[in-house]
């Protein structure tokens, strides 16, 4: 409790120096100028959006100097093992990208790695201007530890319109009628679904829609809390949907990004993507409009519900820069500093104030269905599972596309529920 206390009245001492205008910054250019901040944006849209971030955070705080320590891979997998050895050497940056939910606060909240930043929220009024369950997710134990910049959609599936149009096909609202219009692109010479797992995130994320779109949103959220059975027959006939969809995508999905899969449909190669909006920041990226050359949909049997997932930045116990730590995600929660980042980046904003005008027509509807969908959290992206329950999944899931043994696959799962500790 003492030690809270300590860290609390600290904290407050922390924002004064980073937000208190000039008189604060030239105490903390005695320290460190250098704010190095870790994430994985690197693609098209990703690092337009962080350069707009950074120009805020620049304006602001004249006296530091960001440093962008951006390691490439989508969805982390590569940065987050950088940012381990870089832990366990005791010699974190700044800041680093993480997810809002399980990821962080088991990854890294748990492990004691993180500060309270409960004080900057309360100086920031962002209790009030940030939705209450999205703070809980960053809670534990009445302790927030992150700051999120955006919140992201995965259950979307995104199309290239004029090759849509040339084939006679509709946008498809169930995995049934995605197939019937798959077999007709097929036949046509185009691959009906752009796909790029050589991350290791785009096919898991595919297969989380898919038992979204099975399950319905309420056992969906079961499996992560126990309620739903692993080894039930709605879990078996979403694997044999998700193996079905595999055979329309392009043969070399193992091996390309999500980006180059995304850059199939932006050419016409393929029809379609199911992948996050942060898409919608690479089709923009590519000057390709919204409503035009690309358009979108909920991914096929998920209408009405929203599969979120939100970028946060964290403190860490020992920043080499406190000061500039502060600095920067006090930008990272300023409603200038998300309405700068999300209309490039594909997401909207965390901040419930932001001004929608500034939002494309991607956008304005994702802002729509977040106030009116379900809500339940990406499995891909950190919401859903703990790090350890992730990583036995993508184990099984390795496996299965190597031997496309369903029941197998079916099995590993429900025992990776048992050994997460959620399941008997
Ligand atoms: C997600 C992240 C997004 C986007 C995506 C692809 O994990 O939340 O911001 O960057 O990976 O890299």
């Amino acid at each position: 409790m003492m030690r809270k206390g300590i860290i609390l009245a600290l904290m407050v001492g922390l924002v004064a120096t980073a937000c208190g205008g000039g008189g604060g910054e030239k105490k903390s250019t005695t320290t460190s100028k250098k704010v190095e901040v870790f994430s994985w944006w690197t693609a098209g849209g990703e690092a337009q959006a962080l350069d707009a971030l950074v120009k805020v955070f620049n304006q602001k705080y004249p006296n530091f100097s960001f440093d962008n320590a951006a390691v490439a891979g989508g969805g982390g997998s590569a940065a987050r093992a950088v940012l381990a050895t870089r832990l366990s050497a005791n010699k974190p940056p700044a800041s680093w990208q993480s997810h809002a939910g399980q990821e962080v606060l088991s990854n890294y909240a748990d492990a004691g790695e993180l500060q309270s930043l409960n004080s900057l929220f309360q100086q920031q009024g962002w209790t009030s201007v940030m939705p209450k369950g999205l703070i809980d997710l960053l809670t534990e134990k009445g302790t927030i530890y992150a700051v999120p910049v955006n919140i992201h959609r995965a259950n979307v599936i995104w199309y290239n319109a004029a090759v849509l149009q040339k084939n006679g096909v509709d946008v498809p609202t169930t995995w049934d009628a995605f197939f019937a219009a798959a077999a007709k692109l097929k036949a046509a010479g185009v691959t009906p679904l752009g796909l790029g797992n050589a991350d290791k995130f785009a096919v898991k994320q595919l297969l989380e829609t898919i038992l979204l779109a099975t399950l319905g949103p309420d056992k969906y959220t079961g499996l992560w809390n126990g309620s739903t059975d692993w080894n039930g027959s709605d879990v078996t006939a979403a694997i044999g949907t998700f193996a079905r969809a595999l055979t329309y995508a392009n043969s070399d999905y193992s091996s390309l990004t999500w980006d180059q899969a995304a850059g199939l449909v932006a050419k016409g190669d393929a029809a379609f993507t199911v992948m996050g909006d942060w898409a919608e920041g690479f089709f923009k990226a590519q000057g390709l409009k919204p409503n035009a050359d690309f358009g979108w949909a909920a991914s096929p049997g998920t209408d009405g519900v929203f599969d979120m997932l939100a970028d946060v930045f964290v403190l860490p116990k020992n920043s080499p820069n406190q000061a500039g730590t502060m600095a920067w995600l006090t930008v990272a929660g300023s409603k200038e500093g998300q309405d700068a980042f999300n209309p490039i980046k594909g997401s909207i904003p965390a901040r419930t104030d932001a001004d929608p005008g500034k939002y494309d027509e991607y956008q304005k509807w994702s802002l729509d269905q977040w106030k009116t969908d379900t809500i339940v959290g990406s499995l891909a992206h950190g919401a859903a599972a703990s790090s350890s329950w992730s990583t036995d999944i993508d184990t099984a899931l390795g496996l299965f596309l190597t031997n496309n043994d369903k029941a197998g696959f079916q099995k590993a799962l429900a025992q990776a529920c048992v050994d997460a500790g959620k399941c008997s």
